[in-house]
């Protein structure tokens, strides 16, 4: 989604921004611009990539150079195609204001109107234009305003949601950013700062950042920044620490971002349970929720919402609350929720799954349960994020930054904390002490079995060179595996673009069978569990149609050989634990089939990382 830098200080602003902008590709996005103030506004921008931008920049025979104030912006087409002439920033008609925005202003029709009746002429086809022109309109129509009071008078004209950026040769000396809905971060320097709309563009300035929260503006200038709210009153802001590296957001010799990550995940697996499993004292300790655990012992009804590959992680977590905690949970998709008349109230209890902590829907879903009573949970990634503030209290998932579009470490942190949270509320409902301690020894062996998936990595890159070409792929799965299955085809599709659909195993003869033929690849996922008999007589079914079978297996079975074009092995572990490892080969044979189809994985096609829009 949508990408904002700025900095204000005494460097060379454009290489800065061009960079800033690198660190931001992974949102997605389709054009990417510039504006520095070098006595005049300067706006470089166009469709394409950033490395096509920075050529830009530099054919600009020097314009641009010296001046230390810009803005910068990588867009993902919401209004108006991606071009020249819909990229960011936009700037006034006289071009002495130039903006950044993120969101989508959803009166910007009814301003167009009004602004083009007073003569405004627009450039562009995007919503985000207007809002230069009404600052330009109310800064010239409003007697003693100034920049200041001309972008706040703005923001309370429009409806919907933003995180801007603005500058202007007219009070060349400042910047000046709000937000609502639209996430921002300040970054605080030495005589210098700089603003994101996520803190990855900053950890190689400084680690010392401020978030702006939902109605608040700030005005930077070289010496010092003040924020207040749209309603011009003062806001002490907490300076807070960046937690993660400038290695975490390199790809450290893997050739995409996507393969680092679905690497990172043994590692991954220790830090999420890090000083919360505890084996010696046979208990789980998570302490963001340690204030809220009996409430949620008593919960009467879980809710759990989120969208993606986070509602897949969802779907495990209501089998894992359910056979542990013994509570009953209902999972949504986030915009569903929100959009039906959900009930909700005192007593229950949501849980807001995000990798990004930005996701628009499962931010509206949980500000609709806060108001109706409901105790909100959140388990985020980013530290910080929207949604990790809001929420009455959390689980950090600590997967470190997550650059590939296609989530993977994120997913396998989420079921993990997930299943931590079903053990926590475990206790007196159905488990006894020692069967608490042979789950945590199960959670605590995760990390090397997961190691030991990775060595077929070549194994599976072969089985992806065999299928590459299928058009349409089918995955199958039974009990905590069902969402295995639906996150294995969303891999699938999202970053190679071939059709597939995920089944629980036993629906297939309700009508998917029906595509099966000799050109339709199934996977299956068959662990040896309560249901490996039944998963049997799927893959025969699909056998018998001459469909090619992937099976993905416990190590030691030599059956499943014998009915299966080609098995995939995992260790062997508890059914509660299965996802957390036939998650693996299926984020590996996506990728493989992906690259080999020379897709960018990183960066796959009409996809952003953090979905602020809804
Ligand atoms: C798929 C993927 C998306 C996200 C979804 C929710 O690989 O990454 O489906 O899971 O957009 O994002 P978060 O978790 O940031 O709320």
């Amino acid at each position: 989604m949508c990408g904002i830098v700025g900095y204000i200080g005494l460097r060379e602003a454009a290489p800065l921004l061009l960079q800033g902008l690198k660190r931001l590709e992974y949102r997605g996005y389709d054009s990417a611009g510039i504006a520095v103030l070098n006595g005049e506004m300067r706006v470089v921008k166009q469709k394409g990539n950033v490395a096509a931008l920075g050529e830009a920049v530099a054919a600009c025979n020097g314009s641009v150079s010296g001046a230390t104030l810009g803005i910068g912006h990588t867009r993902w087409a919401t209004h108006g195609d991606p071009s020249d002439r819909n990229a960011h920033p936009h700037v006034s008609g006289e071009g002495d204001i130039a903006l950044i925005h993120n969101g989508i202003i959803e009166n910007h029709a009814a301003l167009r109107t009004e602004l083009t009746k007073h003569g405004y002429r627009f450039a562009s086809d995007t919503d985000s234009e207007v809002l230069v022109h009404l600052i330009d309109h109310l800064w010239k129509q409003i007697p003693f305003l100034d920049f200041e009071g001309a972008v706040r008078q703005a923001l309370t004209i429009v409806d919907g949601a933003y995180g801007i950026c603005v500058i202007s040769s007219r009070e060349p000396e400042k910047m000046i950013v709000a937000r609502k809905g639209s996430p921002l971060v300040i970054g605080i320097g030495d005589g210098e700062y700089f603003v994101a709309s996520d803190a990855a563009p900053l950890i190689e300035y400084t680690r010392r950042v401020v978030y702006l929260s939902d109605g608040e503006m700030a005005v930077l200038l070289r010496d010092g920044f003040s924020v207040k709210t749209i309603d011009n009153i003062t806001q002490e802001k907490a300076v807070t620490e960046l937690d993660f590296e400038l290695g975490e957001i390199e790809k450290g010799g893997f050739e995409h971002f996507m393969l680092k990550e679905i690497y990172e995940q043994p590692m991954v697996m220790h830090d999420v349970m890090r000083g919360r499993v505890r084996l010696e004292e046979g208990l789980i300790q998570l302490g963001g929720i340690a204030d809220r655990l009996e409430q949620l012992r008593e919960a009467k009804r879980i809710v759990i919402c989120a969208c993606g590959t986070s509602w897949h992680a969802g779907l495990i977590g209501e089998y894992l609350i359910e056979e542990f905690a013994r509570i009953p949970v209902e999972v949504d998709y986030a915009s569903e929720f929100r959009y039906r008349s959900p009930i909700i109230g005192p007593g229950d209890v949501m849980i807001v799954i995000s990798q990004s902590g930005e996701t628009a829907d499962t931010l509206a879903a949980l500000r609709l349960a806060k108001e109706r009573g409901a105790l909100v949970v959140g388990i985020c990634n980013v530290v910080g994020s929207t949604i990790a503030r809001e929420t009455d209290c959390g689980i950090y998932t600590h997967a470190g930054p997550e650059i590939g579009v296609a989530s993977t470490k994120a997913f396998t942190a989420q079921v993990i904390v997930l299943a931590m949270l079903a053990l926590a509320l475990s206790k007196d409902k159905s488990m006894s002490e020692a069967e608490l301690t042979v789950a945590l020894q199960c959670l605590n062996d995760l990390p090397d079995k997961a190691d030991r998936i990775l060595e077929s990595n070549e194994a599976i890159r072969d089985i992806a060179a065999l299928y590459k070409d299928a058009s349409n792929f089918l995955y199958l799965g039974r009990g905590y595996n069902f969402p295995v299955a639906l996150e294995g085809a969303l891999k699938l599709k999202e970053i190679s673009y071939i059709h597939a659909e995920g089944y629980p195993a036993a629906e297939m003869k309700h009508g998917p069978i029906a595509l099966i033929d000799e050109e339709m690849p199934v996977v299956v996922i068959a662990p040896k569990d309560n249901t490996y008999r039944k998963v049997l007589s799927n893959i025969e079914e699909v056998r018998s149609r001459k469909g090619r079978v992937i099976a993905i297996a416990t190590e030691g079975d030599e059956e499943i050989a014998q009915l299966a074009d080609h098995v995939l092995h995992v260790p062997h572990a508890a059914p509660f634990m299965m996802p957390l490892l036939t998650v693996i080969p299926l984020q590996l044979l996506a990728y493989h089939i992906a690259t080999q189809r020379g897709c960018d994985v990183d960066r796959p096609r009409n996809l952003a990382k953090s979905v602020t829009v809804e």
